[in-house]
């Protein structure tokens, strides 16, 4: 984990309101915003207090206002989908959650002795959220700041307005065609990456889009961050749910969990074909006549 600690705070419903397809919830949670850097997450426990669902679902950090009238705001946005999410569609201001945050490693800016990198920012859908941020943060250092939003149909898109202040350029995709160009993200990757000369690519979507677009940052010569979304069940790196096989510097497979080292890890040594189970090779995997 990265910054403070994280806090745990039984926190008050500010806002909760409709953003296209999604809903986006306001919590007023002193002390988690303090330290929240694009890419870190929080755990909202769902359900109530007498709620059988024991596990917290993780979402990424929209926006965090620490201090002001408030004490401190976080805002995540959703789309309702299991037993969990909707529960949160349900929540009025008001009413309480509790929240662990902020969690996970962010993504890291370019090293200020680099200069101004040109720097490419996709996401899909919701993923989009904590790129805003991003972007706003790598503007004030000078980047040059492109970015491709994608989505299946124009509802479910975020962040297309909100990025504009801090972006040279913003593509959008749908596959439906109902805004932007038709098609998905990596269809024009190439065309941004070589028109911005991008060095540093943030992504943060669904799985198979990280690993598209890790393909594509690759074949440009570009290094990618990519924030998974591993499913998840503590969020604080004790059950083990979450790991995924990543390559380290040493060029050793191991299984690392997303939660703690990630959700933020280099593209490049995330072994997407592979994500789900444990291949060959793996360190302290079962080998084929006892443990290596
Ligand atoms: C780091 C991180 C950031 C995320 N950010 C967002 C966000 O900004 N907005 C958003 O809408 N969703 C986000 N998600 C996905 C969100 O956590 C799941 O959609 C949510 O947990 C589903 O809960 P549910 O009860 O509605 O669904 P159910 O399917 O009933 O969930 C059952 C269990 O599976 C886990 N689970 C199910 N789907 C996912 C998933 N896609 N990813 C991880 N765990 C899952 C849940 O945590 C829960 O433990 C994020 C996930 C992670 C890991
Ligand atoms: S979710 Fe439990 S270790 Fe990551």
């Amino acid at each position: 984990m990265s910054g403070g600690r994280p806090v745990q705070v039984r926190a008050e419903v500010l806002t909760l309101r409709p953003v296209g397809d999604y809903l986006s919830l306001t919590l007023v949670a002193p002390g988690v915003a303090d330290d929240v850097r694009p890419g870190h997450f929080v755990a909202l426990a769902v359900g109530g207090e007498q709620s059988s669902m024991l596990l917290r679902r993780s979402f990424s950090v929209y926006r965090a206002t620490p201090g002001g009238r408030y004490g401190g705001t976080v805002e995540v946005v959703f789309a309702p989908h299991g037993a969990g999410t909707r529960w949160l569609a349900g929540v009025r201001p008001g009413d309480a959650v509790d929240v662990v945050g902020p969690l996970g490693r962010p993504f890291a800016l370019p090293a200020a002795s680099s200069g101004a990198a040109s720097c490419l920012l996709v996401g899909g859908g919701y993923g989009a959220a904590p790129l805003v941020a991003l972007a706003e943060q790598l503007r004030e250092r000078r980047c040059r700041v492109d970015v491709v939003l994608g989505a299946a149909s124009a509802g479910r898109l975020f962040g297309v307005t909100q990025v504009r202040r801090y972006a040279s350029s913003v593509s959008v995709t749908t596959e439906d065609g109902s805004q932007g160009e038709r098609g998905r993200v990596t269809d024009v990757l190439p065309d941004v990456m070589r028109r911005g000369g991008t060095q540093a690519v943030y992504a943060c979507g669904p799985m198979g889009m990280l690993a598209a677009v890790t393909a594509a940052a690759t074949r440009a010569g570009a290094v990618a961050q990519t924030a998974v979304e591993e499913a998840m069940a503590c969020g604080i790196g004790v059950c083990m749910t979450c790991v995924l096989p990543v390559v380290g510097a040493d060029g050793t497979t191991r299984m690392v969990r997303s939660c703690t080292e990630g959700p933020v890890f280099r593209g490049d040594r995330v072994r997407w074909a592979d994500v789900g189970t444990v291949p060959e090779g793996t360190l302290g995997a079962p080998v084929a006549g006892g443990h290596r």
